[in-house]
């Protein structure tokens, strides 16, 4: 026994090496296939022998069950953040306020990682709870997480109690890859490496997360006199020593303003050619004595900054403009564009407006245009480059007749509409509508597969939508899908059938009608029924609803077409009530009864739980004879055994597909 613990021993030691000299130091020693050797045996003989393994074993990192909530955890420092500044002079003014405090004062320069910061607590060492910032003073405990992300280490190289800080981050690679798999399984992709990085370590499921291959950059200890240290630059040099990845070849330093701006000059040149995502410089006041004298405001420290790069700006060739057909009937140019990179992410398109913009701009196709994109912001032109535009180029020109259906448009204002109520764009539009996320949130009916299954014949009204199911076997051949996809996609159906009053009165698409109205109208009447019946003056007594809204309800309710989709719509089940908390229980099989989860399904157990509960179902952990239900995964544990035992009713995924569907 005692040589089985040595060897798991020693093969911990090497693996925490390799992974320190690859991830802390960008130095590996060992070839991949060396690692996996290693790792096996590992994984072979904690195998074999469960009461060796230990806690900070990197076999620790695949995840582990999932859980239904993250507990909140108090930070024994507040996790505060600096003040951000924009420009030049901003920069000189922060060094001038410095300089009135410390004699000639020196900075710490660093990239500023564009991701969320983690708080991670070691205990002798070993990594016992990591939490994200949550409002500063109560952050989230995203330990399980957290020790799936391979450059935090589970052990430091020095047995000490001490918290760290850095940046939770996802790579540009990374980030493409999360992005693939998600337009794979028709899922929404994220916007940019940071919002992928939130909702990876956000999960519920950290086997999910282990997936995601996230990254941690360390950069901060909060207190840093405890160990001995005089400055922030022996803080990251510690940090680097722990064994975490610290940013020791980016960062720099600085005695006065000049140097500040060559700093910041040099990182915008390397920032594009950067594994991961930056969005500004990082100045802290190097000597932690000075920081003290410095101290803080009642929000954030005086004695640092975070610089932002300004909104990046990049060239490409404008190769079209195309004009898309709003579910109003509006017409849109749009501005089709080589593909670029922008602040993290691939676009490749950005909106014109209207006839007005794009001849205010004088775009034409063909010009070299930049694009800005900020953080989550949609994609803009800037401008085209004239001094670089061919002589050659034709004027933009607005098209007189719909793209879709040819009918002569109209001209209100400054836009053009397509007036054909009949025109196939603004059915597909309005389909989209239905299916977004403030509207009824059917998961996965992005403009793609609306209009694929449009074109195929299977969704040209809304009511279709809840008759897909009875095409499942014909969907399923469709290109590009499979059973699991379309299981999905008739799955969100469902849900949405259980949906507040608000979401449908939104997803109608009643002109003026936004999801604030919406909310505000069901609210009022509480039922489909009474705002049908509710007429102009009723309408318009309603605060907030004014005369062109009132007109625009009554208007759409004397369309006979729409008064027969409401009916069709409450024919299928879908709820016509302002539900406030209130739970759907027309689901018999579900409602009040008692269920249990257990091994490993293809979503976060989370997802299966919600789902139960909308219908009133009670989801618990431990099977007893007041189990109704359990449903199981893969490598189920001894909860299957006891359920199979007991004689209670096991679900696999297409029971509860089929069970959650109340026709
Ligand atoms: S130090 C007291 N260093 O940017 C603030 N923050 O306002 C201690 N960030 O929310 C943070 N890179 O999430 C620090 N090298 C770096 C950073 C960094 C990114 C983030 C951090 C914070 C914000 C700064």
């Amino acid at each position: 026994m005692d040589k089985i613990k040595n060897r798991i021993n020693e093969l911990i030691d090497k693996i925490n090496k390799a992974s320190y000299e690859y991830y802390a130091l960008d130095n590996p020693t060992i070839t991949d296939q060396e690692y996996d050797d290693i790792y096996n045996e590992l994984l072979r003989l904690e195998k074999n022998y469960p009461e060796l393994k230990r806690e900070d074993s990197p076999t620790n990192r695949v995840g582990g069950e999932a859980l239904s909530k993250f507990e909140k955890v108090r930070h024994e420092t507040p996790m505060l953040s600096f003040d951000d500044i924009f420009n030049d002079e901003e920069i000189e003014l922060f060094n001038e306020r410095i300089k009135k405090t410390i004699n000639n004062p020196t900075y710490t320069l660093e990239p500023k990682m564009d991701g969320l910061s983690g708080s991670l607590l070691y205990k002798n060492g070993v990594l016992i709870r990591a939490a994200t910032r949550g409002d500063g003073i109560v952050g989230e405990d995203i330990t399980l997480n957290v020790k799936t992300i391979k450059s935090v280490p589970l052990k430091l190289n020095k047995e000490i109690d001490i918290e760290v800080r850095g940046e939770i981050y996802m790579s540009k690679i990374s980030f493409e890859k999360v992005n693939i798999e998600k337009r794979k399984n028709n899922e929404r992709e994220f916007a940019n490496p940071r919002n992928a990085a939130a909702g990876s370590v956000r999960q519920l499921d950290s086997k999910i997360t282990a997936t995601r291959d996230l990254d941690y950059m360390a950069y901060f200890i909060p207190n840093p006199e405890n160990y001995g240290i005089s400055t922030q630059h022996e803080s990251l040099e510690f940090l680097k020593e722990l064994g975490f990845k610290t940013n020791y070849k980016l960062n720099g330093f600085a005695k006065d303003y000049k140097d500040i701006i060559n700093y910041i000059e040099d990182l915008s040149i390397k920032r594009e050619t950067l594994p991961y995502v930056i969005d500004g410089v990082v100045l802290k006041v190097d000597n932690l004595e000075d920081e003290k004298k410095l101290g803080f405001t009642s929000r954030v420290p005086r004695w640092g900054i975070a610089y932002k790069f300004p909104a990046t700006e990049v060239l490409t060739t404008l190769k079209e403009i195309k004009f898309t057909v709003g579910r109003t009937g509006k017409i849109t140019p749009n501005a089709i564009f080589s593909p670029v990179h922008v602040d993290g992410s691939l676009v490749s398109k950005a909106t014109l407006h209207n006839e007005d913009y794009v001849i205010e701009k004088d775009v034409r196709v063909g010009d070299i245009i930049s694009i800005r994109k900020a953080g989550d912001v949609i994609p803009e032109v800037v401008e085209v480059k004239l001094d670089r535009r061919d002589k050659s180029l034709e004027p933009f020109k607005m098209i007189t007749n719909c793209p879709i259906c040819n009918t002569p448009l109209i001209k209100k204002e400054a836009n053009h509409y397509c007036p054909n109520e009949k025109c196939q764009a603004r059915h597909i539009e309005g389909l989209i509508h239905f299916a977004s996320r403030d509207a009824m949130n059917i998961e996965g009916f992005g403009d793609r597969i609306v209009e694929d299954f449009y074109n195929e014949g299977y969704l040209t009204k809304i009511e279709d939508f809840y008759h897909l199911y009875k095409y499942k076997d014909e969907l399923m051949t469709l290109e590009g899908f499979g059973e699991k996809s379309i299981d999905n996609l008739l799955n969100a159906i469902t849900i949405s059938k259980n949906n507040s009053l608000e979401k449908l009165i939104f997803a109608l698409g009643i002109r003026y009608v936004g999801k604030k109205t919406a909310k505000l109208l069901s609210i009022y009447f509480g039922s489909m029924d009474k705002f049908m019946k509710s007429d102009y003056d009723t309408l318009k007594n309603i605060p907030e609803i004014g005369d062109i809204i009132a007109k625009s309800i009554v208007e759409y309710f004397k369309n006979e077409n729409n008064v027969k989709l409401l009916y069709n719509l409450k024919e299928l089940n879908i709820n016509m009530e302002y539900k406030g908390e209130k739970i759907d229980s027309s689901n018999e099989k579900v409602f009040s009864k008692t269920f249990v989860i257990t091994g490993t399904l293809s979503k976060p157990r989370d997802y299966y739980k919600e789902i139960l509960e909308n219908l009133g179902g009670n989801v618990t952990t431990s099977v007893t004879k007041k189990t109704d239900y359990v449903l199981v995964g893969d490598s189920p544990g001894n909860k299957y055994d006891k359920a199979i035992s007991l004689g209670i009713r096991i679900l696999n995924e297409n029971d509860f597909n089929d069970l959650i569907i109340n026709d």
